[in-house]
């Protein structure tokens, strides 16, 4: 284990109290400046150590309390009205966004809670959702397109997360088509996107984009179901001071910038450098999880709407698309 783990583990273990630098020297037989170069690397890793002299470092107790107004004042600061909601506590941020969707039918809207008890996830599907470590959001929009189109704001989102996350962490983040999110082969993140549409115009009345992430890994860990698959975006447990918050204004402020250039597709490059399919073989899995012939097709790229384009075994070329199949590497 390297110093800054050792530190770290040290620190966890008297956090809120103050040790010595001398102290922790001493347990991992290492310098002082040894010390003192490790405990500004982790404070710039993001973790919350106060360096006190005559008393020695402390990992503070951490304030991770979802905050409205720290929120609202980032994405403002971004150029954005938004209406800001927190909540310790909601059945699913998706459901809550639905319900306020007349009250809110021109204003974009904006539900954060700390724990779902009700978590939806894609077919039908519940999300794991425990409070301290995670975070639930979902964004209430009024895109003027098709339902077609609007399918295509799961990508664009699940970009500007992949893209916010690299940022605040500095994580590298992968994109399993069509819209995994990866740390360390882990999916982190899930992503549901619901709508309504118009009779009248056939045109979105609203599209609710629900985001969660798995920021730690639960204590006694993934649920049976889903421990092969999940991962979190630390490695370990330590709480980050104001991770929340940071997380989910960044992901919204990249979100509502390739939004705002939607017809563009700006996201699409983002999505591309980081969906490790392209370029690979991979076997092409029908919706019932099926291999399909165990046909294995190369990747070539995608297309706008992001359909696969791949070249068969014989030559030929075609574009999947998601809602039919998936890819197994
Ligand atoms: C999936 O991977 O199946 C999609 C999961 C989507 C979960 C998010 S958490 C915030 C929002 N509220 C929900 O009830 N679901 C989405």
């Amino acid at each position: 284990m390297r110093i800054k783990e050792n530190i770290l583990l040290i620190l966890e273990e008297n956090k809120g109290n103050p040790i010595s630098g001398e102290e922790i020297a001493e347990k991992i037989g290492c310098t002082r400046a040894g010390v003192w170069k490790a405990i500004k690397q982790l404070q710039n890793d993001g973790y919350s150590i106060d360096a006190v002299s005559n008393k020695g470092y402390t990992l503070k107790v951490s304030g991770d309390i979802l905050s409205e107004s720290f929120i609202s004042k980032k994405i403002e600061e971004a150029g954005y009205n938004l209406k800001v909601i927190c909540e310790e506590k909601t059945d699913s941020t998706n459901e809550y966004a639905k319900r306020l969707s007349s009250e809110f039918q021109n204003d974009d809207l904006l539900i954060v809670s700390a724990e779902q008890t009700a978590g939806k996830g894609r077919k039908g599907r519940s999300f794991y959702s425990p409070s301290d470590t995670g975070v639930y959001f979902s964004l209430l929009l009024h895109p003027n397109c098709s339902p077609e189109e609007a399918t295509n704001l799961t990508t664009l989102a699940v970009t500007a997360e992949a893209v916010a996350l690299e940022k605040i962490t500095g994580y590298k983040t992968e994109i399993k088509w069509v819209n995994d999110i990866r740390i360390r082969n882990k999916k982190i993140s899930g992503i549901l996107t619901e709508g309504s549409t118009s009779f009248e115009d056939g045109k979105m009345n609203y599209v609710v984009i629900g985001i969660g992430v798995n920021l730690y890994e639960p204590e006694a860990g993934f649920p049976e179901d889903i421990k092969d698959i999940a991962g979190a975006v630390f490695e370990d447990s330590v709480q980050r001071e104001n991770i929340r918050n940071l997380v989910v204004s960044e992901i919204v402020i990249r979100l509502l910038d390739y939004y705002n250039s939607f017809n563009k597709r700006t996201y699409l490059k983002d999505y591309e450098s980081r969906c490790f399919v392209i370029g690979k073989n991979v076997t092409i899995i029908s919706s019932s999880h099926e291999a399909i012939n165990d046909e294995e097709v190369f990747v070539l790229g995608i297309d706008k709407d992001c359909h696969l384009h791949v070249r068969h075994s014989d030559g030929h070329e075609s574009f999947l698309s998601s809602g039919e199949i998936s890819v197994r590497i």
